[in-house]
């Protein structure tokens, strides 16, 4: 494993993250077929224990079963209470970059150090209702953070514009640091994301509640950028 991936994420951004909750878990393969004909460059991987949320979702065999089925890097966001107990696992299933959420540790620095000592990109998620100056501590030890527009937990929850503010914060005082948003991330919401800095959509409903994924990642493009008529942009 090494860092490199990390970059070509930076690389495929400004970019829409399907966020593989709401996919059909029983034709994985066909899912990401489909997602990489229709455009995608990254894939975000929501891992839930029903503890650090009331949701539960997958583990490391759906995160190594999908890296056999793509080269695309894996952008793996732990919503769980013990993050260290599973980043080495999640790393040599194949994530390229570990996301833990600031909540659920003592100290983010030393979390972050021991991620990026395992080979791959780190970042910090922060829930809307957390205190922000919560992640100051380790802004210089992360490579991005995951700016939550929903508590995370599920999908198909509405966008809570809390989010704006913080990306605009953060980018005014950190321009190198990626960032990323997740939750309600739809066409009318998106171009407002990325006039606030942000440089990574996540995006479930919007995608996967669409039969046609190429359609619906070129409407949130055009609507990232300002260009699609449902978005209130210019065009
Ligand atoms: C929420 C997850 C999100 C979610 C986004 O806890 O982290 O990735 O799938 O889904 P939508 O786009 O439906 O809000
Ligand atoms: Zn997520």
């Amino acid at each position: 494993m090494s860092r490199a991936k990390l970059d070509s994420i930076r690389a495929a951004g400004p970019a829409i993250l399907p966020s593989l909750l709401q996919c059909d878990f029983g034709d994985l393969r066909s899912e990401v077929e489909q997602l990489t004909a229709a455009g995608a460059r990254v894939l975000h991987l929501d891992v839930m224990d029903g503890h650090f949320v009331p949701n539960l979702t997958y583990g490391m065999p759906i995160v190594e079963g999908l890296r056999r089925h793509t080269n695309m890097p894996l952008d793996v966001h732990l919503m769980i209470s013990d993050p260290m107990a599973y980043a080495k696992p999640m790393v040599d299933a194949g994530a390229d970059l570990l996301t833990f959420h600031v909540e659920a540790v003592q100290d983010s620095v030393d979390v972050a150090g021991q991620i990026r000592d395992l080979g791959v990109g780190v970042g910090v998620a922060i829930n809307p209702d957390t205190d922000f100056a919560k992640l100051d501590d380790c802004l210089d030890a992360v490579d991005m953070v995951l700016v939550m527009s929903v508590n995370a937990g599920f999908g198909g929850q509405s966008f809570n514009p809390v989010a704006l503010d913080r990306l605009k914060s953060l980018k005014q005082r950190k321009p190198d640091l990626l960032l990323e948003i997740d939750g309600g991330i739809k066409v009318d919401t998106i171009g407002a994301a990325r006039e606030a800095g942000c440089d990574l959509f996540v995006v479930g409903s919007a995608i996967f509640g669409q039969h046609d994924y190429e359609t619906a990642i070129n409407e949130l493009t055009l609507a990232m950028n300002g260009s699609h008529p449902g978005a209130g942009g210019q065009t």
